[in-house]
């Protein structure tokens, strides 16, 4: 039956997952709960339950119209079930067909497959009235394209899923669709759809899953506000204009992705009103600053990726992302901030990666990156950062080449946390002066006393002043046994960790 689906908690397992590695888009298949089905039996499929005669003629001619011909030497199309189509029987022994599906998932998910040269969606599908689900993987991707046929619209009043991903579909997408105001999953991602997202599709209220991630899509985003939507993903296409303020109405949203578009404007605050927001990604685009203070409000994020966005002379807000206690990835690269690193950040315990390279911040590391434990990747290069590199060396083995600190104006390595030889994030940042100022690297160091500046290359038998370390490990055993349980909380939290 239905078991190479998933359903939809499954999808919320899988946004999660999408959030804590963001990096990877995830592969989504979604069906519906069939168990919700009102004509339903109690007990099991009976013996006697034929699949009704115009049902099954339509099933004929759409199977026949994706090269699957095969299927009309099969007597009872729901009796002989594939893999691809299901049935539910009526109080009067009649079965209904209620989701077909097509593609080759995987080697062990054997949809029937389309006939690239000659498949085409047939209109007999509107002869399927209590269709639930339509899904179509990789159909019409050969040598002619089509485009989504508008009768689509026209489909069964109580259709809920309708996936048609990575078929090469071109043209717009039907205003039509807005019709299926039962929808729950409309999936269009990896096609080659293009012009404006229909304003019609506001009429789908019930919608949980909406993505046309991966397409040509151009013009404004619809005012979407839509308070039952779980996933919103638009990203990798060519959308301009604002993000809509009305997205904070969106506010069951777990996964907010725009990334890759050609938006303008500046954040609007309102999406600090999406408290159950694990994964935001606007990079890419052209938002302009500032930063809003509103971001802190969402106390669920795990992912918040905002880079490639030049906001010209915005800064990080003080305290604005101190809220952010589950956030495991933060992205502000390549967004023109300026001025200081706030302390808080040290404060997100949960941090693994942090990347805030190719900016014009100043000042100093913060000291409260010590405690940033969980953090496996950090990229503060090319920057205007100056004074001494507060990591424990055993934070620096850990992070390894992960650590990027080259390109900045005047960072040094502080002897009192040990020795850093061989490692090599480390190369060419010279220990700091422990008497004087504490700005020594590279050509900045050739106007200060070459005799203070020593190279780690040419310290390797060298031991750090004992006074400068005396007092490092009490320091660092406290912030260890204020993690322990801080980390056992987290892992109750991460059921997929
Ligand atoms: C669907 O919606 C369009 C406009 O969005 C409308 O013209 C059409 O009549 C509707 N009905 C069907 C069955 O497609
Ligand atoms: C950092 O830069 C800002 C403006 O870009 C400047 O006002 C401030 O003095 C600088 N701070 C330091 C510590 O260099
Ligand atoms: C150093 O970083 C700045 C950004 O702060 C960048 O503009 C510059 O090109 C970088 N220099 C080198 C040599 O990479």
């Amino acid at each position: 039956m239905t078991t190479t689906l998933l359903s939809l908690p499954s999808i919320l397992a899988l946004v999660m997952l999408a959030a804590i590695m963001p990096c990877r888009a995830e592969f989504t298949v979604v069906l519906p709960d069939s168990s919700a089905l009102v004509d339903a039996p109690q007990n099991g499929f009976s013996n006697l339950a034929r699949t009704d005669p115009a049902e099954q003629r339509a099933v004929y001619e759409i199977m026949a119209a994706t090269g699957n011909a095969w299927a009309t030497a099969i007597p009872d199309v729901c009796r002989g079930r594939w893999h691809g189509i299901e049935c539910m029987p009526d109080r009067n022994d009649v079965y209904h067909v209620v989701s077909l599906s097509f593609g080759a998932l995987s080697d062990d998910t054997a949809f029937p497959t389309c006939d690239p040269a000659h498949a085409t969606l047939s209109p007999a599908l509107l002869h399927l009235p209590y269709l639930r689900s339509l899904f179509l993987y990789r159909c019409f991707s050969g040598d002619h394209p089509q485009p989504i046929p508008t009768f689509l619209g026209g489909l069964s009043p109580a259709l809920r899923s309708l996936v048609l991903r990575g078929n090469g579909h071109v043209g717009p997408i039907p205003a039509e669709l807005g019709n299926l105001t039962s929808l729950r999953v409309l999936d269009l991602h990896g096609n080659q759809l293009s012009s404006s997202i229909p304003e019609s599709l506001q009429r789908l209220t019930h919608l949980l899953f909406l993505d046309f991630s991966y397409n040509q899509l151009s013009g404004p985003i619809p005012s979407l506000r839509n308070p039952t939507l779980n996933v919103l993903d638009l990203s990798h296409n060519f959308l301009h204009g604002q993000i809509p303020a009305t997205f904070g109405q969106c506010d069951s949203l777990i996964k907010l992705d725009l990334s890759r578009n050609r938006l303008t404007g500046s954040i609007p605050d309102s999406l600090g009103n999406l408290a159950s927001l694990i994964l935001l990604d606007l990079s890419h685009n052209s938002l302009s600053g500032p930063l809003p203070t509103s971001l802190g409000k969402l106390i669920s994020l795990r992912a918040l990726i905002l880079n490639g966005n030049y906001m010209s002379s915005a800064t990080i807000p003080e305290d604005g992302f101190a809220g952010l206690k589950e956030l495991i990835t933060l992205v502000l690269s390549n967004m023109g901030l300026q001025g200081p690193i706030p302390e808080s950040i040290g404060g997100l315990l949960s941090l693994r990666v942090l990347h805030l390279d190719g900016n014009k911040l100043n000042g100093s590391i913060p000291q409260s990156f010590r405690r940033l434990e969980k953090l496996s990747e950090l990229k503060l290069n090319d920057n205007r950062l100056s004074g001494p590199i507060p990591f424990s060396r055993e934070m620096l083995w850990r992070m390894g080449s992960k650590l990027k600190v080259y390109n900045n104006s005047g960072l040094c390595y502080d002897a009192s946390n040990g020795r850093s030889e061989g490692i090599d994030s480390m190369s060419g940042i010279s220990y700091c002066e422990p008497q004087t100022k504490k700005v020594v690297v590279g050509a900045a160091s050739a106007s200060i006393s070459d005799r203070k500046t020593k190279h780690l290359s040419s310290r390797t038998n060298r031991r750090p002043p004992t006074r400068l370390s005396s007092h490092a490990p009490t320091h660092r055993s406290g912030i260890l046994r204020l993690l322990v349980p801080i980390a056992g909380l987290l892992l109750s939290v991460l059921p997929l960790l």
